[in-house]
């Protein structure tokens, strides 16, 4: 893609977001906080990133919430957490890496959001998410095999998203704009679809 938008294309993509959110999706170490974070900027709306949502409501980091109370705890919070903040668009809003694995949460982005995926590769999530050890997921000897087995896993269901961008290993700009390029190319499809059914 790398496609340049135009400043005045980011200002149709807000004004046809609508009240929307921009939900990010992938894998852990896919950069999901650190571009939300930027296409936030880009498009003047609201960056929320769903895990730091989860722990303040809990009041615990996620390791301790696995710790203390298991994955499928975690799965309740994460759903219910995501249902109340798609509420609050325009934003973009960044997920953690098994959110969307969820049907309902799927279905609740679909209604109130737009999904991007981020795609990257194995050995560029492996060469990020070590930088990081607080993800109880990857608490094991073979962080490889764990991000391996969750790619045959998740990558089928993630390919659901409305728009998919590879993360590569090149500037957080360059990536935002393939995103911005996409929700311009997503956008555009949408209100020709909507012409077409009038
Ligand atoms: C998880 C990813 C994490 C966090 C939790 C579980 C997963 O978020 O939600 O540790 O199941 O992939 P990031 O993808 O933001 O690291």
């Amino acid at each position: 893609m790398s496609r340049r938008v135009t400043p005045v294309e980011v200002e149709a993509i807000r004004q046809r977001l609508g009240q929307r959110s921009i939900v990010l999706v992938g894998l852990m170490g896919a950069g999901k906080t650190t571009i939300g974070r930027r296409l936030a900027h880009c498009l003047d709306v609201r960056f929320t990133d769903a895990d730091a949502e989860i722990e303040a409501a809990a009041g615990k980091t996620i390791a301790e919430i696995f710790a203390d109370h298991g994955e499928p705890h975690f799965r309740d919070g994460e759903r219910r957490v995501i249902a109340r903040l798609l509420q609050n668009g325009p934003q973009v809003l960044s997920t953690g890496g098994g959110a969307y694995m969820s049907e309902e949460t799927r279905a609740n982005i679909c209604r109130s959001g737009i999904a991007v995926w981020l795609r990257a590769d194995l050995p560029l999530l492996l060469k990020r998410v070590q930088k990081r050890s607080d993800r109880p997921l990857l608490r094991s000897d073979n962080p490889e095999a764990v991000l391996r087995r969750l790619i045959e896993i998740r990558y089928p269901v993630y390919a659901a998203a409305d728009i998919v961008v590879d993360s590569r290993d090149i500037s957080h700009t360059a990536i935002v704009a393939d995103v911005l390029a996409g929700l311009a190319n997503h956008l555009k499809n949408e209100m020709a679809d909507e012409d077409a059914r009038r």
